[in-house]
């Protein structure tokens, strides 16, 4: 669909960062003025973003941005990926189509660019499914009481652990190393979906810690494990606050990240978390569903486990996008798939593949074991989740029912699809 008239899609340079901001502060009410935002390091990678202007307005009416990652987890592989962010329509000007053709345009940006999938985070579940994005990851939120119990792991209380007061030119390093790492692991399998911070922008704008956006927070903090050769095996980013309640102290902890590349270490580093003076709680966002955290906690009920939608993906270049993964056991399947908005995907597909191995994507005019669209496609595309659920929900057409196990088992991943930071 065309933007309606009087408006168009113009590149948008470094130079205009000011209305960018004006623009997103209409989007995301802000108690900071746009002065403050101006003054922080921006993510925004400025070959790839874009606004929409209007003939009688001044500034911009619309803006969106591809992050252009290049190391992105999906199963058993790392592909480009157009990371879609900072998506706002000035609120005078919604719900006319804007939306709708800024998203046509970031299809063809990034398959100009040779991305078979974009992915986001969306602030509205409900925007995106109708572009073809599907629900890939969904991650947990915890609030685990001060001190609760946490299972043994052999080797745990000899680590050793320092606390610091962030510092990125200390720190950024040392974080940004285990962070990658740990989206490895399993070595040989992988985290799907475990998004790093790639560019030099994203990863200034993440290690950033403005004094103006910490509210009643104190500054960011880091606790680091290190084993017995000093070498750095885990570490978390947190803050505290200290409120008082009716009887004395009731601080919480706020963790930002806890990564760590071994369980002894993953221990090690909780032990500390959950035990900080006059802190009453910890809370932790955005862990994939089977982080260690899950397994540590002898009462995981405790920690009012929440669970929310993180990773939107939707898949532009079907034949790239389901060759370039990897599946876990030996599929043969034809999959009749409909694609609204990038006819090209449409049709009868056959994917083949051995379990962990290479993957062939062609064109058949064979029977389709499954009908799907391309929204479903996309939410099982990092692994977590199930064909049979899609089935389950009457959002595929079993042709073959027989093919629905096979390709279901194939289809999913042994570790769980998530990243833990929002952008
Ligand atoms: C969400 C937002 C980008 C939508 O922009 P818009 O130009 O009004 O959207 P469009 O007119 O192109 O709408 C396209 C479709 O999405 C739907 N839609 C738009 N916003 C929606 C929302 N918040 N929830 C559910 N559906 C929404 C429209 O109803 C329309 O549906 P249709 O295709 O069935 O007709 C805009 O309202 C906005 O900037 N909101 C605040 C910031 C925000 O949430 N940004 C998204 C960040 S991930």
């Amino acid at each position: 669909m065309p933007l309606p008239a009087d408006y168009r899609i113009v590149p948008v340079p470094e130079s205009r960062l000011r209305d960018v901001l004006t623009l997103d502060t209409w989007a995301f009410p802000s108690e900071h003025p746009t002065e403050t935002f101006l003054e922080l390091p921006s993510s925004l990678p400025w070959d790839r973003s874009y606004g929409v202007e209007h003939a009688g307005s001044t500034g911009l009416t619309a803006f969106h941005a591809a992050y252009p990652l290049r190391a992105y987890p999906v199963p058993g592989a790392e592909v480009s990926c157009g990371w879609l962010t900072w998506v706002g329509v000035h609120p005078a000007h919604r719900r006319r189509g804007i939306l709708r053709a800024m998203i046509e345009h970031h299809f063809a940006d990034c398959l100009a660019a040779g991305e078979a999938i974009s992915a986001l985070t969306a602030s509205e579940p409900s925007i995106y499914g109708r572009f073809g994005y599907g629900l890939a990851a969904n991650v947990l939120s915890l609030t685990i009481p001060r001190g609760a119990a946490l299972r043994e792991v052999p080797g745990a209380d000899n680590l050793d652990v320092t606390l610091e007061e962030w510092d990125a030119a200390a720190h950024g390093d040392l974080a940004a190393g285990i962070h990658r790492r740990f989206g490895q692991l399993p070595d040989g399998l992988g985290r799907p979906g475990w998004a790093t911070r790639e560019t030099p922008a994203l990863r200034t704008s993440h290690d950033s810690d403005p004094q103006r956006l910490r509210g009643p927070k104190e500054s960011r903090r880091i606790a680091i494990v290190r084993d017995a050769s000093g070498r750095p095996t885990a570490y978390a980013t947190f803050r505290r606050t200290l409120t008082w309640g009716g009887p004395g102290p009731d601080g919480t902890v706020d963790v930002r990240e806890a990564v760590a590349l071994d369980a002894a270490s993953a221990r090690r580093l909780w032990s500390v978390l959950l035990d900080l003076d006059l802190m009453s709680r910890v809370t932790i966002a955005n862990i994939p569903a089977d982080d260690p955290i899950t397994r540590l906690l002898v009462d995981p009920r405790a920690a009012r486990p929440a669970v929310s939608d993180h990773t939107w993906v939707r898949i532009l270049d079907l034949p790239r996008a389901l060759s370039e993964r990897r599946y876990a056991a030996d599929v043969d399947v034809v999959l009749e798939v409909t694609d609204a908005m990038v006819p090209a995907n449409a049709g009868r597909w056959r994917v083949q593949a051995s379990a962990f191995g290479h993957a062939e994507v062609t064109r058949t005019d064979g029977d389709p074991d499954l009908v799907l669209d391309v929204r479903e496609l996309g939410a099982v595309h990092l692994g977590s989740i199930p064909l049979t659920a899609i089935a389950q929900a009457g959002q595929l057409e079993l042709r073959t029912p027989a093919a629905l196990g096979p390709a279901a088992v194939a289809w999913s991943w042994p570790v769980a699809a998530g990243a833990n930071w929002i952008f």
